[in-house]
């Protein structure tokens, strides 16, 4: 069995991080995304994984390499434009040749991995399993109807859904799936998309069975999604001090402090976790917050945030709910007259009181 990881997309929905980094590469408690997703892999002993990248191609190259840091042999398959997950598969046949594969969108994140599924998958041997997890607003996902323990239908984000069940960002298949997206035609919104692949595998009288996750499952690709990623991955932590703490610092709950982090006459309150080479003085930082490495938090309060590395943030009475990029500045200034003095990219949103 294969992987074929999707690391490519628009990310329309988290500009403006996505003007210019992957969304793939944020990270959740200060590990990007991705990277779970290639633990999971590895953990269901899957050696051989295509990673499909787009215009951010390099910087997904440059973080995950040979993926021998996971004992895994990655190659690189370059998508022309995000034209759809069925497009992706299709592309990805050279790679695939005659073996069946996991499919894995590369923002998603599984509590329990995929070893499991992947025992079911290899025990039933059907042509698809497709990954549901039941979820209060069904008409948001794509859903599947189930019958007789097969899907019988898949339907795109339903006005009156006909179950709870969404699919997630994981599905398995044999190589059937080369005929079936090979078949579709692009959706109104111009993408080959998979549930009409999978639809088509259905119709055809192949087997798509399901497979319910138990354990919590999230798709990173909005705002929200991500901080409560962060915050469900902060809360299975271990505390770990491997950094510098002075004696003023009052440290309460799960946290994590990395390897040449400074933390000066500070509060944390976990679940919280301080990144390599981070400075924190005179701050607050509260719970579900991940400070990524080399960013500085002086005489500043913060609490359920991701801080990406290399930012500062300075003097700033209080910061929630946010998502700061690479190298931002977030600072306090007694210049007159007071008023906001701003850069902001594209599509970024502000909020102030
Ligand atoms: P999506 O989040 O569905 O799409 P997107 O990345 O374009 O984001 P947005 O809707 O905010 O514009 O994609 C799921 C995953 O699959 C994500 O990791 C990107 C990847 N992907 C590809 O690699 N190629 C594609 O053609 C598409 C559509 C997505």
């Amino acid at each position: 069995m294969k992987a074929l990881v999707l690391a490519g997309g628009k990310g329309t929905r988290l500009r403006p991080i996505t003007h210019t980094s992957a969304k793939q590469l944020v990270p959740i408690a200060n590990k990007p995304i991705l990277f779970y997703g290639l633990e999971a892999i590895a953990q269901a002993g899957i050696k051989q994984v295509g990673i499909i990248i787009g215009e951010t191609g390099p910087e997904i190259r440059e973080a995950v390499g040979s993926g021998k840091k996971w004992g895994l042999r990655v190659v690189y398959i370059p998508q022309s434009s995000p034209l759809g997950l069925a497009h992706a598969v299709k592309i990805a046949q050279p790679f695939i040749g005659k073996d069946s594969f996991v499919m894995y969108l590369g923002d998603n994140l599984l509590r329990d991995g995929i070893k499991d599924l992947a025992r079911e998958f290899n025990l039933k041997k059907p042509n698809a399993q497709i990954l549901l997890s039941r979820v209060p607003n069904p008409q948001s996902f794509g859903v599947a109807e189930l019958s007789g323990g097969k899907v019988k239908a898949l339907e795109e984000k339903p006005k009156k859904p006909k179950s709870d069940l969404a699919l997630v960002g994981v599905y398995m298949f044999d190589s059937t799936i080369f005929k079936a997206v090979n078949s579709i035609r692009p959706s109104q919104r111009g993408e080959l998309e998979i549930t009409d692949a999978i639809q088509y595998l259905i119709d055809s009288k192949k087997l798509v069975t399901p497979y319910i996750v138990k354990g919590w499952w999230k798709d990173t690709g909005k705002l929200e999604d991500l901080l409560e990623a962060n915050r469900l991955v902060l809360d299975s932590m271990q505390s770990r001090i491997d950094g510098w703490v002075d004696k003023k610092t009052k440290i309460d709950g799960k946290v994590v402090i990395e390897k040449g982090a400074r933390v000066i006459n500070s509060t944390i309150r976990g679940p919280a976790i301080i990144g390599e080479h981070a400075h924190v003085e005179n701050s607050y930082v509260g719970p579900f917050t991940a400070i990524y490495h080399h960013s500085k938090l002086i005489s500043s309060e913060i609490e359920h945030s991701i801080v990406l590395e290399h930012s500062t943030i300075l003097s700033v009475r209080r910061v929630e709910d946010s998502l700061i990029g690479q190298n931002a500045s977030l600072i306090q200034s007694s210049i007159k007259p007071a008023a906001y003095r701003v850069m902001i990219g594209d599509s970024s949103k502000i909020e102030v009181p």
